[in-house]
């Protein structure tokens, strides 16, 4: 389950790490539709190095990212490798042990990005050693606990679900204008971004405030419109009963949770106790500053329009920081063009309060 420090330092040859870095995009394709398991992905690898099977965890109940990958490759897996992103697991859940699915079809190496950080699910690597498989643990971790593990990590680690908050700015930080009118801060790239966003995680949050003021739908549609298959629960907080119940809301297009929950972090155990691993927080300035000063916040996509308004709310309200040496600080992950607007994704490396973060992946703590 522990790996040591020469193991995470472990190289790997070049077309292992080509096939790690396709198990993590193949985990982060199924965001949203796992929890509360792993988005986990896997590659399999035969004797002679071709990518001969892919993988990504289906549905709870379903198989898991190792065994699609498996069953995939067929006969080729024999004296093959499988690259994943999470140690298979020994135990029994809904689905058998992967370890023994990985034995069955005789894998001869297993290279692992994070050791499991659950007793329950441990041991894999260990069962594989113990049949005579090679098993490299701790490569490329970083990179994958930061990426589609990261809901799922929180929740292991905090008992609470990840937390991305995403808000739609101009140059001046006005998320609307001095009227209230906010409808479009961005373009339509930036808004199908936002569908896409929502698309993978388990709910999408406001604050009652927006609900009153935006009436939005909050559902994930495709860019003609059209409402998909699946979709996050849809959660306004508002303790004070002020959603009209003709609020778009609460339609029938997906489920919705209104909350009461007096705290941000009374809400996340709300959500976790409904299995939300990942919650996408879209505001507004009171609520999303509320979730800052508990430091609740793991990571931040800010959408800025190439405009000024000059006046209106601010993109975060009230934070409570008396100087310039106690502002909360982020560190940029990347930026991406949006058509007209850009893209800033960010990890608090301090919050209010003065905690530091190590890492800035919003998935610290060891393994
Ligand atoms: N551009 C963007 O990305 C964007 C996104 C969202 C909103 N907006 C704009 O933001 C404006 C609305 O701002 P807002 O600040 O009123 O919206 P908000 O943050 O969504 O709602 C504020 C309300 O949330 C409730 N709330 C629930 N839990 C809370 C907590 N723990 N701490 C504090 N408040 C909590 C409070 O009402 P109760 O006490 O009644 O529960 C509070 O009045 C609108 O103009 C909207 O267009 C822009």
């Amino acid at each position: 389950m522990s790996t040591s420090p020469a193991e995470r330092s472990a190289s790997i040859p070049a077309h292992e790490s080509s096939a790690m870095a396709r198990a993590r995009e193949l985990g982060a394709t199924v965001l949203g539709t796992t929890s509360p398991n792993p988005a986990v992905g896997a590659v399999v690898l035969a004797a002679d190095g071709d990518v001969v099977g892919e993988g990504a965890t289906h549905p709870p109940g379903g198989p898991h990212a190792e065994v699609v990958a498996l069953a995939q490759a067929g006969g080729r897996a024999r004296g093959g490798t499988a690259v994943v992103t999470l140690e298979p697991c020994a135990h029994t859940g809904r689905t058998g042990p992967c370890a023994e699915a990985l034995l069955a079809a005789g894998i001869a190496r297993v290279v692992v990005a994070v050791p499991e950080p659950t007793e329950l699910a441990g041991g894999g690597a260990d069962r594989l050693r113990a049949a005579g498989v090679d098993v490299v643990l701790g490569v490329e971790q970083a990179a994958a606990e930061r990426g589609a593990l990261a809901g799922w990590l929180t929740g292991v680690r905090e008992q609470r679900p990840y937390v991305i908050w995403k808000v739609a700015a101009t140059l001046d930080g006005r998320v609307a204008a001095a009227d209230g009118s906010s409808r479009w801060v961005t373009g339509p790239e930036a808004r199908a971004e936002v569908h896409r966003l929502r698309a993978g995680c388990d709910a999408v949050v406001v604050g009652s405030g927006t609900a009153l003021t935006d009436d939005p739908h909050l559902t994930v549609r495709d860019t003609g419109g059209a409402v998909a298959g699946r979709q996050p629960l849809r959660v306004v907080v508002d303790r004070r009963d002020r959603l009209p119940a003709t609020a778009r809301v609460l339609d029938d297009a997906a489920p919705t949770l209104v909350s009461h929950a007096a705290t941000p972090a009374e809400l996340l155990a709300e959500l976790f106790d409904r299995d939300v691993r990942r919650v996408l927080l879209e505001g507004g300035p009171t609520l999303a500053g509320a979730f800052l000063r508990a430091g609740l916040v793991d990571e931040a996509v800010v959408h800025l329009a190439p405009k000024l308004l000059g006046a209106g709310p601010s993109l975060v309200g009230e934070l409570g920081i008396p100087g310039i040496g106690s502002a909360l600080t982020f560190s940029v992950a990347d930026v991406l063009p949006l058509g007209g607007d850009v893209q800033i994704r960010l990890h608090p490396t301090r919050h209010t309060g003065g905690g530091t973060r190590t890492g800035g992946d919003g998935a610290d703590g060891g393994s």
